[in-house]
């Protein structure tokens, strides 16, 4: 059968890791126990008659009893349900060269969900080739990003492996999901009146989307913000944090040595308090839709903003001038779900390389929503106080100097406007 030939009741198929039904044997499904991929665990048993194996994965988002949702997928009739814990694979592997490369998307999105999918979708192809599957499932809609990073990551790292997306393809609305959730069994949480936000979250940060957050005229409401205080609730007295570096990567919060996991998640809570943290996103996806998100990111704004001044300071300014250029295209390929890309571990030998310098303390004033750099001391700046200072002549500065460095440094500047001015 040709790709593109409908087969009973599926829509056509377009591209050539997408599964073809007859084929579905087995299927890793990655389950977050919501009501969407609770709902495709039944459905994938119903309409494939495919036996199904459930994958979890804890990047740290808080609140999430895994016992629960493993006993649950069990009951829903799968065959396995495993409970991996990458917080660790996540912050070394993926956090620390986002820090490296000051990564932000569209000059505000810290890309905690961007980060995230390529690992989940990498650990889904390892569980899938241990539980002998042919297929992975995920619960992503046409809509957005996320389909295009986990699909991506399969068809790379898994030629052999099939995808299939059941939320692209079911056409069931809401409404109808709850009603198949009813028949079949499957615990809907909550008032089902009005959908809830669309939520992602993991150690990096956390997106709200829906509702709304649709209404661009629409400020936000108080009940979205979930895990940063709101700052007109933030305490009154600033807190100032130092945030210890050693080659690129934070090591220490006041003085305290921590491990990654652990520095990020302390980060998060010191932030979070003082109302650090909140992103209210207009966003470009690699899709072609223009969204907004609401974003809690508190250990990125603590973060990012440690690194990237402790970075201009080590640097000379051709390297400030340039970098910027490279993290920006860090952070759109890691956004546009090419994790895998070539280009992407190129930049990263840059980062590294640039990182080597990147040594020293940063401390950050937190007050009420905003987070401001204060004091800054690193082996490695490029700075000498008494050749910056007003009140030194300082003796490798030569003042005497600087009207010959001026007149050639601005002579085609000047001839330009000679030329285009005096006629
Ligand atoms: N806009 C962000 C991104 O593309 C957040 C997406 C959140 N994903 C989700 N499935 N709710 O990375």
């Amino acid at each position: 059968m040709s790709v593109s030939e409908p087969e009973q009741g599926f829509p056509p198929r377009t591209a050539s890791y997408e599964a073809d039904p007859e084929q579905v044997g087995r299927v890793l499904l990655l389950y977050s126990g919501g009501l969407d991929t609770s709902v495709m665990l039944k459905w994938i048993q119903d309409r494939y008659g495919a036996e199904v194996v459930c994958l979890t994965v804890n990047l740290g988002q808080p609140g999430e009893d895994y016992e629960v949702i493993r006993e649950k997928a069990l009951r829903l009739g799968a065959l396995d349900c495993h409970v991996v814990d990458a917080r660790e694979e996540f912050a070394r592997e993926y956090l620390l060269p986002a820090i490296k490369a000051n990564a932000l998307y569209g000059g505000g999105y810290p890309l905690f969900t961007a980060l995230g999918r390529p690992l989940i979708a990498k650990l889904a192809v390892q569980y899938a080739r241990t539980s002998g599957c042919d297929t992975i499932a995920h619960g992503c809609t046409g809509k957005g990003n996320d389909q295009v990073r986990i699909e991506a990551t399969v068809a790379t790292l898994a030629p052999e492996l099939r995808t299939i997306a059941p939320v692209r393809s079911w056409q069931m609305g809401r409404e109808e999901e709850i009603a198949y959730a009813r028949e079949h069994g499957i615990p809907v949480k909550g008032g089902t009146e009005i959908a809830p936000y669309s939520i992602d979250d993991n150690l990096w940060g956390r997106s709200s989307e829906g509702r709304w957050i649709e209404d661009l005229a629409h400020a936000p409401e108080d009940d979205v913000f979930q895990l940063v205080t709101r700052p007109e609730e933030a305490p009154e007295r600033a807190q100032i944090v130092e945030v210890e570096f050693e080659r690129g990567v934070p090591v220490a919060l006041d003085g305290e040595r921590l491990a990654p996991v652990q520095l990020i998640e302390r980060a998060a809570e010191i932030a979070a308090r003082h109302g650090v943290g909140i992103i209210d996103h207009i966003e470009d996806r690699i899709v072609g839709l223009k969204v907004r998100d609401i974003y809690e990111a508190p250990a990125a704004a603590l973060l990012l903003a440690a690194h990237q001044e402790l970075e201009r300071l080590v640097c000379t300014i051709h390297q400030n001038q340039f970098k910027p250029q490279l993290d920006h295209q860090w952070a759109y390929l890691v956004y546009a779900g090419l994790w895998w890309e070539p280009l992407r571990s190129d930049l990263d030998a840059y980062m590294d390389s640039v990182n080597e310098q990147v040594t020293g303390t940063i401390g950050l004033k937190l007050y009420r929503g905003s987070v401001r750099v204060v004091t800054r001391s690193s082996p490695n700046a490029v700075y000498d106080a008494s050749l910056a200072s007003f009140s030194q002549s300082g003796g490798l500065f030569s003042q005497a100097a600087s009207p010959g460095f001026i007149e050639l440094f601005s002579l085609q500047s000047r001839m330009a406007w000679r030329l285009r001015n005096d006629s």
